[in-house]
């Protein structure tokens, strides 16, 4: 599965498999999450034993409860932290869905908790959470803005354009807000704007790294 492929078939999955991550799998995760550290300047962390990180009333009503694993994005706190955890996160979590993992982003989860399964180092703020396992089924497709709601710029737009719209369309957004625009500018740069929201800046990096996959320009 390509990662162009990965984006097409990931959606969110709340509910998982009583069944652990195998070593070999582990070990994969554990090595792209170091090579995602040092390009993204990041601390994101793997736990095999997502202990209660998930176990909020909430979470256990959504069925994000059973999330064996958990993935803990924090960093030094700066301006861009949130977008680079968006960006360098959704890396990760297309990369999980290449090994036939599922996963869901999860913005209301227990800090507390995540704290003590991996401490922050001084000046680290503690972002957000993955949770990843075997899903009970693969999840499904939901409701999408279309590309005229959400890009800007000439009324011909070039094709890679329009891929890299569509696979940002795909990005896993907080409660599914899609709140940004992408306006494509005369000289064929591209504006990645946010719009607000909750984790608003967290979901402009997803999108913007499901641009850059859809459109295949870095
Ligand atoms: C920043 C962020 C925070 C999220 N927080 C939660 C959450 O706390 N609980 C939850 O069930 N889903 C959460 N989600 C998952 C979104 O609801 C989901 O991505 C969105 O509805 C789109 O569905 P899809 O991922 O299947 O494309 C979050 C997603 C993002 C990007």
């Amino acid at each position: 599965m390509t990662e162009k492929e990965a984006i097409f078939r990931r959606h969110s999955v709340r509910n998982y498999q009583d069944k652990k991550i195998e070593e070999s799998k582990i070990t994969l995760i554990k090595e792209k999450i170091a090579e995602i550290n040092k390009e993204g300047d990041l601390n994101i962390h793997f736990s095999e034993d997502a202990g209660k990180t998930f176990r909020s009333f909430l979470s256990r009503m959504s069925g994000l409860g059973s999330a064996p694993s958990a993935i803990v994005c924090a960093g030094k706190d700066s301006e861009d932290l949130d977008q680079r955890v968006g960006y360098y996160g959704e890396k990760l979590v297309l990369y999980l869905q290449q090994l036939g993992l599922n996963t869901c982003w999860v913005g209301m989860f227990s800090k507390k908790q995540a704290e003590l399964l991996v401490a922050p180092e001084t000046g680290e703020r503690t972002v957000i959470a993955i949770a990843v396992g075997y899903g009970v089924n693969q999840g499904k497709e939901r409701k999408t803005k279309t590309p005229s709601e959400v890009w800007e710029g000439p009324d011909e737009k070039p094709d890679w354009f329009v891929e890299g719209v569509n696979a940002a369309l795909l990005a896993p957004t907080a409660m599914n807000q899609q709140k940004f625009t992408i306006r494509l500018n005369e000289d064929e740069t591209v504006d990645f704007i946010d719009n607000g929201g909750v984790f608003s800046q967290v979901d402009l990096g997803i999108v913007k790294y499901h641009f850059e996959v859809g459109s295949e320009r870095k």
